[in-house]
């Protein structure tokens, strides 16, 4: 590895202990008013959303090492089930713009139940029972980011909805996440892989983001040895669909 990457990836390895200091010290303040004194209900409300936005953070650099992982094509493989890794990656997600609707996924027991909540939100889960307990042999870490990526981005994009489906055929996982936003036209389908790159928005309005996720995105999907694929027309929303091979329980 070239140490100019090295020197980038110690110094985002680094970022872990202060940040894990933040949350533990926000945590003890929440947890033990007896040693720290009582906090007021607003007091309560702030440390809360610090802790939350610590939390995203810490993710944050997470995937950032991952990325760096990912340069140099290491892979981590692990049974994990399939509930396991949406109600995860979801309350990641949900954690950064609608906290109420993450504590609500944390609580919930039943895969109908998530599908409601999620519902809610203008989220359609589409999986089927059978399928969802079961468990899969993945990258844990690369295959969340790889879907808060393009949950992130529909949820964004969308008009009013977002549809994740899941299936398993054989020994490869099929992923899909659709929006009935905009849509890119096919002329950016290669582009948007590519760092940095960013569609301008229609009218004329700032443009969020930093057009990294999806150039990530890729690199850990090679990693996994699977495809991805975007299906969209101008106006018609978009849809990435993702083709994973799953290697035999280790
Ligand atoms: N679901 C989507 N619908 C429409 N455009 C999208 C969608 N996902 C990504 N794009 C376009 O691709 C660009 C790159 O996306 P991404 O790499 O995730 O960067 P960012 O989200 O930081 O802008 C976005 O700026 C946007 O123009
Ligand atoms: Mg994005």
């Amino acid at each position: 590895m070239d140490r100019k990457k090295i020197k980038i990836d110690l110094l985002i390895h680094d970022l872990k202990v202060p940040l894990a200091v933040v949350e533990s010290g926000i945590t003890l303040l929440l947890q033990k008013p007896e040693k720290y004194g009582p906090l007021t209900a607003t007091q309560k409300k702030v440390l809360m959303r610090t802790l939350r936005n610590t939390r995203v953070t810490q993710t944050l650099v997470n995937d950032a090492l991952e990325l760096g992982k990912s340069r140099e094509s290491i892979v981590n493989l692990k049974n994990i089930s399939l509930s396991s890794l949406f109600e995860e990656t979801l309350i990641e997600l949900f954690d950064l713009v609608d906290s109420n609707t993450s504590e609500r996924i944390k609580t919930c027991t039943e895969l109908s139940e998530l599908k409601e909540i999620l519902a809610e939100n203008g989220l359609v889960l589409i999986i089927n029972e059978e399928l969802w307990p079961q468990k899969v042999c993945l990258d844990e870490a690369k295959i969340k980011q790889i879907l808060r990526n393009l949950v992130n981005n529909a949820l964004k994009y969308r008009k009013s909805f977002v549809e994740i489906k899941v299936d398993k055929k054989d020994d490869h996982l099929f992923l899909s996440v659709k929006d009935d936003g905009e849509g890119i036209p096919s002329v950016f389908h290669k582009k948007i892989f590519k760092s940095y790159f960013q569609l301008e928005a229609k009218d004329g309005a700032p443009v969020r983001g930093s057009g990294l996720g999806l150039a990530g995105v890729m690199i850990l999907v090679e990693d996994l040895g699977g495809k991805l694929f975007l299906e969209s027309e101008e106006g018609e929303g978009a849809e990435f669909s993702l083709e994973l091979p799953l290697p035999k329980k280790t």
